[in-house]
Order: structure tokens, then C-alpha cells, then sequence
């Protein structure tokens, strides 16, 4: 029989834990202070573009396994609490912002009843869970003991779904005296996932926090090691592809996050390794994570790479020449534009006087709400009708399956810049097309 369940923060991470949650066969309700949020929920309609996710929650709620509310005493009633709040970047500086983790918990606390268990999923500075466990304390009622685990989320955007139904692995932290009661309730709450043999790993807090940012920060070093190499490559001949091809049949190395091009964007990565410098500052530990500072240095510098490109192509010309830029999300399958490579490549042609537009296939309705400096259309055509430069930056599989023979009727230049390694450099040569891909030496096109 399924439990109880609340899900506090109906964001990427909430609106699709609670969805998997119900589809597991649990009793859900998810609870945000975003009223827009919770009607569009109510309504059936998925505040994000998440392959996967308009089926499950009209499943879910057809079950009637799902509930939305915009009052935390609507969780009174679980057994499980998961708080999925988001922390994000302070302006201004490197670390997380965890007031919302804390506000969270704080309006959680009084509504636990006895024997019920919170469970932290946002991703936090390592020492935040204690103080989280002391706020639980002072606000439960008398009669209840503050339970809590923290069980970070490892979802990736694009796959949300899968990711939470079947993760690679679970991680718990906790400590103290209901630690084996604790890690009994959740492992009920993930029983058909156990069943099919997903590791389940019981930490300590301090672990479990850092399972999270230190798995990010690795997969952050692993792009921009390879976009290192990529410089390394454009200043010597090299083809950082077929480098990464070569070094990734090495199976401690791996071929997976090897994808040479812009870099990394989203809401976690580029977070996360901020967070985690600046959480290690506090520590007294500069030294240990000063890597990660090269790591976003040389991420950064791969926008600048693009900026430079359409430049040196543009040359004198710079000033009004049409520029289609595909893609604003910061990765394919997702509507998400946090810290986008794309956006960020696009603006800065817009400060260059270029004439930019841009195309996404979900992204844009959020971009020209939140981003609205560049010009955006609707179609691709728009975006390549009379175009000097094409710059492919989120490789979406509609840009991936464009025709270049068809593209090179429709632009003005034909020269693309191909900012993800996505697309077939030599059909796209043999339509005409200049290709400079970054961390490959340019092809001219094929007479
Ligand atoms: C990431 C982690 O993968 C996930 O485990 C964690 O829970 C949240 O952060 P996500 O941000 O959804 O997930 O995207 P991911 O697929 O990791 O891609 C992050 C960025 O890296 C994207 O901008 C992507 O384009 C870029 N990337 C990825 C590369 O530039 N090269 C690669 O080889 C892989």
C-alpha cells in the first residue's frame, strides 16, 4: 500500500518528484506558495517542458493520487515530507542562497505529526543540514521528534523522469537516534526502485550533501577538461572529437561527458561549483577547491570562443549583419535558459551591434520574458532566411536533422559555427558551408 506523501516546492525537481511519486503508488499532494504554479499544476498543465511529464501528471491525477495546494497545512497528513526548494546563486556572489531550504522547513515543522520523516532533496553547502535538523527541532509540536534525512536528487533535466523513477543510486544521510527508523521509511517509499536493485548508499549528513556538489563538480571538470583540450587543439591542428573519442575508450576515463563545445549551463552546474568555492572559502579551504575556478574560467572562455568567431567571420561587417543563433535553452529537451551558453553567446552579439535571431524549439516564450535582448523568432526559417553566419549552441534534434543543402538556399553567408560538435561538418561542407566547430580545425567547403 502506498504512504502519504507531501512535496514541499513544486519547481523542476518537485513538480516532477511528486508526479513519480504518485505514479508509484503513493498519495500525494504538492505544495507551493507560488499560487500561478500550484493553478497550472491543478489545471493538468506542466509549469516546464519535461519530456514525460504532461503524461505522468495526467495520469497521476486521474488516479486521484495527486493533489496541488498553496497551504502547508495541507501536509499535515503524510507520513513523508520531501522538501524540494530550490537554493540558488546569491546575486553578486559565489554561494547558495539557503533561505528557502530553511523557510521550508520552518512551515513544515508544526505540521509534522508523530512518526512522520522530513527529507531534504535541494542541494545545499555542506554544515547546512544540522542547523536544517535544529530548525525542525524548535518548530515541531510537542509529542513529535524531529526526523530527517537528507537524499540528494541527481535528476538531469530531459530525463527528470526517468531519473527519479530509476536513478542510479540513492543516497541517505542521517545520523542520530531514529537513523534505522528513518532509512526503513524511505526505503518504503522507494521499494519498487530497491526491489530492482538500485544501490542505496546510508551516509552521514555531511556526506550526503557533499555526494551532491562534489558529483556535480566532477562532471563540471570533466566538460571543461575537455574544452581545455579543445584549446589546446584549435592552437595546434588537433580535433578535440576525435581526441575524445580516442582517450574515452579508456574505460577509467569514459567517453560521457566528453562532448566538447560551448559548455555548461543550467540551473546546476555552474551553481554548484560557485557554491561549492565559496563554501570551501568558509572552510579554510581555498586551496582544495581552486580547481573549480579554472573550471568555470575555462567554461567561460568557450562563450567568448563563439563571440570571437562570428567576429573574425563578420570583420568589419560586424554592425546590422544578420546572425542566426540556434537554440537558447542551456541544454536540448528542456525550456530551462538558467546561465544558457546560448543566451549568453546571443547577447553578447547584440552588444556587438549584430543582428541576432534566435530560435528555440521550447525555450522561447520563457527567453523573451526573462532575456529579452536578442531578437527571437518562431521558426528556423526566420532565424536562417538571409543569415551571413549560421551558430548552432543547443543541439536540439530539429538542427541536427536540418538539410544543409536546404539551409544553404536560405542564408546569405554560408558559414556555420557549430558551438556543440552536433551536426555532420562534412555534409555540411559539401552544401557549401564554411564550418568552424570548436576544438576542430576549420573545413572549407568541398568544391
Ligand atoms: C546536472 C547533472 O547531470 C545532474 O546529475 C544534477 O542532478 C543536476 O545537474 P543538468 O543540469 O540537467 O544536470 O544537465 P546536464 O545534462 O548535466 O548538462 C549540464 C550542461 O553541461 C549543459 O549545458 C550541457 O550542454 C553541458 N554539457 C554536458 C557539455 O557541454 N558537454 C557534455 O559532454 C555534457
Amino acid at each position: 500500500m502506498g504512504l502519504k506523501i507531501s512535496v514541499i516546492g513544486t519547481g523542476y525537481l518537485g513538480a516532477v518528484h511528486a508526479a513519480c511519486m504518485a505514479e508509484l503508488g503513493h498519495d500525494v499532494v504538492g505544495v507551493d506558495t507560488d499560487v500561478l504554479k500550484i493553478e497550472a499544476l491543478a489545471a493538468g498543465r506542466s509549469p516546464i517542458f519535461e519530456p514525460g511529464l504532461p503524461e505522468l501528471l495526467a495520469s497521476a491525477q486521474a488516479s486521484g493520487r495527486l493533489r496541488w495546494s498553496t497551504d502547508i497545512a495541507d501536509v499535515a497528513d503524510a507520513d513523508v515530507h520531501f522538501v524540494c526548494v530550490g537554493t540558488p546563486q546569491k546575486p553578486g556572489e559565489y554561494a547558495a542562497n539557503t533561505d528557502y531550504v530553511f523557510g521550508a522547513f520552518a512551515s513544515l515543522a508544526p505540521h509534522m505529526k508523530a512518526g512522520s520523516l522530513a527529507v531534504g532533496k535541494s542541494t545545499v553547502p555542506v554544515g547546512t543540514v544540522p542547523r536544517v535538523l535544529e530548525v525542525l527541532q524548535a518548530g515541531v509540536c510537542d509529542g513529535v521528534d524531529a526526523r530527517l534525512i537528507w537524499n540528494p536528487e541527481f535528476l538531469r533535466e530531459g530525463f527528470a523522469v526517468k531519473d527519479t523513477l530509476t536513478p542510479d543510486r540513492f543516497v541517505y544521510g542521517v545520523e542520530g537516534a531514529f537513523a534505522d527508523a528513518n532509512v526503513a521509511r524511505l526505503d518504503e517509499v522507494y521499494a519498487r526502485a530497491l526491489a530492482a536493485g538500485t544501490p542505496r548508499l546510508v551516509t552521514n549528513f555531511a556526506t550526503a550533501e557533499l555526494v551532491k556538489v562534489s558529483a556535480n563538480a566532477f562532471l563540471a571538470t570533466k566538460i571543461s577538461f575537455i574544452n581545455a583540450m579543445a584549446e589546446v587543439c584549435e592552437a595546434s591542428g588537433g580535433d578535440v572529437v576525435a581526441l575524445a573519442d580516442a582517450i574515452g575508450h579508456d574505460e577509467r576515463i569514459g567517453r560521457k561527458f566528453l562532448g566538447a563545445g560551448v559548455g555548461f549551463g543550467g540551473g546546476c552546474l555552474p551553481k554548484d561549483i560557485r557554491a561549492f568555492m565559496a563554501r570551501g572559502e568558509e572552510l579554510g579551504l581555498a586551496e582544495s577547491v581552486e580547481f573549480l575556478r579554472t573550471v568555470d574560467a575555462t567554461n567561460v572562455r568557450r562563450r567568448s570562443r563563439v563571440v570571437e568567431l562570428v567576429r573574425d567571420v563578420l570583420g568589419e561587417d560586424v554592425v546590422g549583419a544578420p546572425v542566426a543563433v540556434l537554440g537558447a535553452a542551456f541544454k536540448p529537451n528542456s525550456d530551462d535558459i538558467r546561465d544558457s551558453p546560448a543566451l549568453d553567446v546571443a547577447e553578447r552579439l547584440v552588444a556587438l551591434g549584430v543582428d541576432v535571431r534566435v530560435h528555440d524549439p521550447e525555450a522561447l516564450a520563457v527567453a523573451r520574458a526573462q532575456r529579452p535582448g536578442p531578437g527571437y523568432v518562431d521558426t528556423v526559417d526566420e532565424a536562417l532566411v538571409g543569415a551571413q553566419v549560421v551558430v548552432l549552441l543547443t543541439e536540439w534534434q530539429v538542427y541536427r536533422d536540418l538539410d544543409p543543402a536546404d539551409v544553404a538556399e536560405q542564408v546569405a553567408g554560408r558559414v556555420l559555427i557549430d558551438g556543440r560538435n552536433a551536426l555532420d561538418r562534412q555534409r555540411w561542407a559539401e552544401a557549401g558551408f564554411t564550418v568552424h566547430a570548436l576544438g576542430r580545425p576549420t573545413i572549407t567547403p568541398a568544391r
